[in-house]
């Protein structure tokens, strides 16, 4: 059996990733696919006690490589308990959010660069997305989305480490065209949804058509 795909998606806080993953495991349903949804940090129990002990907004001592090993921790979890074995049973994966945001909130908004990619590369164990979703948005209008007293620890930030993060994934926009695909997420969740569609649509055809080939072959 073929391995499923792994989708995941990226965004600032307050871009609206949860609504656009329901309604893409809605279309992949609509087409038979059966997904699996999980989120970072967290995914697995060991991961949900992790993720609570890094957004405590009581956890302000929080040392930035602490941070980072942290949801290093979270992930490597989440990648041997839930999202491998996942894969490897052919289910396809849609994670709401992965290592990309590690480097642009720990790397970037934190300072932390490279060293995020190198803690991450063990936690993962070669795994990367087939495709990624930017939800595109400026930070101040997520960060105005999200009520004051809901913010987590990561969202009480000041709005320079926000911008920084932002900038970050403006980086991953430019490295990796083919993967990270920016969707401008200030537009109605339908607009958003249907773009979202489009792009599906064209990966599944092409990962049927390279299946056709391979078993012609
Ligand atoms: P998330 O669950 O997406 O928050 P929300 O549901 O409120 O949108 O993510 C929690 C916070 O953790 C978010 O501010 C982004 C941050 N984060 C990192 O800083 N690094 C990471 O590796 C991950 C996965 C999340």
């Amino acid at each position: 059996m073929s391995e499923g795909l792994f989708i995941t998606f990226e965004g600032p806080d307050g871009s609206g990733k949860t609504t656009q993953i329901q309604r893409l495991k809605a279309l992949l349903e609509e087409r038979g696919i059966e997904a699996v949804l999980t989120r970072e940090p967290g995914g697995t129990p060991i991961g949900e006690k992790i993720r609570e002990i890094i957004l405590d907004r009581e956890n302000g001592e929080m040392d930035s490589l602490t941070e980072a090993f942290l949801y290093a921790s979270s992930r490597a979890q989440h990648v041997a308990q839930v999202i491998k074995p996942a894969l490897e049973a052919g289910k396809t994966v849609i994670c709401d959010r992965f290592t990309d945001s590690s480097i642009v909130y720990q790397g970037y908004g934190r300072g932390l660069g490279d060293r995020v990619r190198v803690i991450n590369q063990i936690a993962v164990q070669g795994l990367e997305p087939d495709v990624t979703f930017f939800l595109k948005l400026p930070p101040q209008t997520g960060k105005d989305r999200i009520k004051a007293e809901e913010q987590d620890r990561m969202e009480l930030e000041k709005i320079e480490f926000h911008n920084e993060v932002f900038h970050g994934y403006e980086e991953l926009e430019r490295m990796e065209p083919e993967r990270f695909i920016a969707v401008d997420a200030a537009r109605s969740i339908d607009e958003v949804a249907g773009e979202i569609r489009l792009h599906m649509c064209r990966l599944l055809e092409k990962a049927e058509s390279e299946m056709k080939t391979e078993r012609q072959e």
